[in-house]
């Protein structure tokens, strides 16, 4: 793991290198336009929970164990799963007692860079996100001090908290900051079209650089879906049938955030069906449709969306860069 202060003085080496490429490269807009979607070099921690390899394995483990529910049925990682994008593939999730969740489970790729979690953004950090699903009773239905008990009931895990956190012991706040390390790791695996920004022509084909082309250009995805992780960390209302769940606004009582949910990055998307926040959609052909269709009339619809209208091989050529976000499994 590379420390912050070298990573300072990297960029600092870099820099007027990468400044040097950049005006030697002389195509100007694709150039320019690739840059914007370079992954970062390294995953930015908090300093209020900084990396260890321990907690971060600690962290993990909690991840993938059943008995962080109430039944000591179901992990994390059973509406996480990294095959399907760390997602579950369910329409809407589905919890203790076989409860239906309103909401379909969100992918987990890439979220050391997210400041607003869930679907309406109600809460800021990693950390702090853990307890919603841990307690929920929809989710893993746990009481949190029984969770504790029976973790410090288990040596391995007492003595893993006592080498992580030698002055907190079993909390929630330790649990969670555990998880949320574990968390930060997970990101999307290097794709063709990283390969592609990083100068490889042949890793798209012609169809897929033209799909990218429509992305950015005449299919206005990129004003929402922007940057190397394809989101704008914003929430809005793209014109889906409404219902009881008005998105942001349940929290922020601002009209203006009614239906409006946040923005999913795309990486990975193809194994991620179904798609939205309700899972209506069940397949990438599905979101275009809704795309080129007449959106509901309302004033909370976002003012970056529009309809969009492509010819079937537009639409293949958006479809074939959507799946260049991906490696095979
Ligand atoms: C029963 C299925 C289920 C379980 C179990 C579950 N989740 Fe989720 N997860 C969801 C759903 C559904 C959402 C969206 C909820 C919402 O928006 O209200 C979500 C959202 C999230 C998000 C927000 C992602 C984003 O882009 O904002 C994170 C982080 C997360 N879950 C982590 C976890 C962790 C950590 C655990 C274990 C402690 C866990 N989940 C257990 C279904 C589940
Ligand atoms: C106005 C901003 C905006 C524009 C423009 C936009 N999107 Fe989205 N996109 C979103 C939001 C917000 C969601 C989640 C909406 C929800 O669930 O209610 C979403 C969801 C998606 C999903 C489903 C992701 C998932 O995890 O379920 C896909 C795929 C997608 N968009 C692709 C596209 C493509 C392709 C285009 C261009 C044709 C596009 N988007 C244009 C904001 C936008």
């Amino acid at each position: 793991m590379i420390r912050p202060f070298r990573l300072c003085l990297l960029v600092a080496l870099l820099l007027p290198l990468l400044t040097l490429a950049r005006g030697m490269a002389a195509e100007g807009d694709t150039a320019e336009l690739r840059n914007q979607y370079r992954r970062p070099a390294t995953i930015p921690y908090p300093n209020t929970n900084p990396y260890t390899e321990a907690k971060a394995a600690l962290g993990q483990r909690l991840f993938f164990d059943p008995r962080l529910s109430r039944d000591n049925d179901i992990s994390c990682a059973t509406c996480h799963q990294q095959a399907i994008g760390w997602e579950d593939g369910q329409k809407t999730a589905v919890g203790t007692d076989g409860l239906r969740h309103e909401r379909h489970a969100q992918t987990l790729l890439d979220l050391a860079w997210s400041n607003a979690l869930l679907w309406d953004g109600r809460t800021p950090t990693l950390e702090s996100q853990v307890w919603f699903p841990l307690t929920a009773h929809d989710e893993m239905a746990q009481d949190v001090r029984e969770l504790t008990e029976e973790l410090a009931a288990d040596s391995g895990y007492a003595e893993a908290f006592a080498t992580v956190f030698p002055d907190r012991g079993i909390r929630l706040i330790t649990i969670s900051e555990a998880i949320a390390t574990f968390e930060r790791q997970i990101i999307s695996p290097v794709s063709a079209f990283d390969r592609w920004v990083e100068g490889d022509e042949s890793a798209l084909s012609e169809q897929a650089k033209a799909g990218f082309e429509l992305f950015t250009g005449k299919a206005g995805c990129a004003a929402c879906h922007s940057g190397w992780n394809f989101t704008d960390g914003r929430f809005h209302d793209i014109g889906l049938p409404a219902s009881e769940d008005t998105g942001r606004y349940r929290f922020s009582r601002n009209d203006s955030d009614r239906y409006a949910f946040k923005t999913p990055g795309l990486r990975g998307i193809t194994r991620r069906a179904p798609y939205m926040h309700d899972g209506s959609l069940p397949s990438l052909e599905a979101v275009l449709d809704h795309f080129s269709s007449n959106f509901p009339q309302r004033t909370s619809l976002s003012a970056q969306l529009s309809r969009i209208s492509l010819n079937d091989n537009e639409r293949q050529a958006l479809l074939a860069f959507l799946a260049t976000l991906d490696t095979a499994p």
